[in-house]
């Protein structure tokens, strides 16, 4: 039930906090220590290369879960479209690992993809807030994400859940050596909650950026930039304004055509070396006539910044940064009067290829 909140997405996006909360208690032990089925910790360590298969939000997860494989455990890793993987088929490696990342465990773009990688004798994962589901029967093995039911289409906190519980398990193929994952991670569940206590601002910042908008880009680079994919999906899905995220370095090569007066750019920036690139680009766009917003972390803000994070670890930041731009697309919904928990065309679990 959506209780006292206006709607189910409002409702799940200030779950968040909670939801990171709740997984770090379910994948620990008795003593609190980070722990997860060591059969499939094994597994992911033994493995020579990891394939992660999924769809929407689910990949955009699976992409922020590629750079924990590789800089967190040092796992060759690969991010694939599910409804692509049957027409551009990788050249596999030897003792390659499946790991398919789905909200509803129903998705049926990926379920094609278990069965054929089933048939050819690969093993394989499912990462699913949904026990029972087809993807997490089918498949060898089972993560739940442990978010609780999430009923609006726009998916929030099984984006920032899937994000946690790959966090948690590439810190273990680890080893738990490099990173504080837990400690880190309960940082960034009281910045998530600082960030929920500002929605009057994320109002005002739709009312003025998003709502007369046509169109609206995302710019930003390496971890920003993934979380730019997944907030202009958040915007387009559910305000209906056509929204793209874009790697900013690519802007020059094609995109800044687009720029016009008044155009909204939302530029993203929470790591140290990408700040003055990035910062340069938003000054391209601004030349231009663009209305542009920055949503950056403290200790790289500017004091012109509209959306200022607290200081979290870089590699964990799109949990952060992906709440004021979940915020932004619900007011721009709620404001331009659209349906927000149900949005046209669209279905919570798309059981059709
Ligand atoms: O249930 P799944 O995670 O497999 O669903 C994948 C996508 O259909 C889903 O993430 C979709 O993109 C959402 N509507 C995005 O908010």
């Amino acid at each position: 039930e959506k209780g006292t909140y206006p709607h189910y997405m409002m409702k799940e996006i200030e779950e968040q906090p909670f939801v990171v909360r709740k997984i770090m208690s379910e994948y620990s032990d008795e003593d609190g220590n980070m722990f997860m089925d060591p059969g499939i910790v094994q597994e992911v360590r033994g493995c020579d290369k990891l394939y992660i298969i999924a769809c929407g939000t689910s990949y955009h997860a699976g992409l922020i879960g590629k750079q924990f494989f590789e800089k967190i455990s040092g796992k060759p890793t690969e991010v694939i479209i599910a409804s692509e993987f049957i027409y551009n088929m990788p050249l596999l490696t030897k003792k390659p690992l499946f790991m398919f990342i789905s909200q509803s465990g129903e998705t049926a773009d990926c379920r094609a993809v278990l069965v054929k990688v089933k048939e050819m004798g690969h093993r394989t994962l499912t990462l699913t807030n949904v026990k029972g589901s087809t993807l997490s029967r089918e498949a060898d093995n089972t993560l739940l994400l442990h978010a609780g039911p999430e009923i609006a289409v726009a998916s929030t906190k099984a984006y920032t859940a899937q994000i946690t519980v790959l966090s948690i398990l590439a810190a273990l193929v680890n080893n738990n050596k490099n990173i504080n994952i837990f400690k880190e991670l309960s940082k960034i569940a009281y910045i998530m909650e600082t960030l929920c206590d500002d929605k009057e601002k994320y109002k005002e910042l739709a009312n003025k950026y998003l709502v007369n908008s046509r169109n609206c880009f995302y710019i930003g680079r390496s971890m920003d930039y993934f979380l730019c994919l997944e907030a202009s999906l958040k915007l387009k899905e559910i305000s209906y304004i056509q929204t793209e995220g874009f790697a900013a370095g690519e802007l020059k090569h094609g995109t800044i055509a687009l720029i016009e007066k008044g155009t909204p750019v939302i530029a993203v920036i929470t790591q140290e070396n990408i700040n003055l690139n990035t910062r340069s680009n938003i000054k391209e766009v601004k030349a231009r006539g663009a209305a542009t917003m920055v949503i950056s972390m403290r200790k790289i803000s500017q004091e012109t910044d509209q959306i200022i994070i607290d200081d979290a670890n870089e590699l964990l930041s799109p949990l952060a940064t992906i709440i004021p731009a979940q915020y932004l697309a619900y007011y721009a919904a709620l404001l331009k009067g659209c349906d927000i928990d149900k949005p046209r065309n669209l279905a919570k679990s798309v059981t059709v290829e």
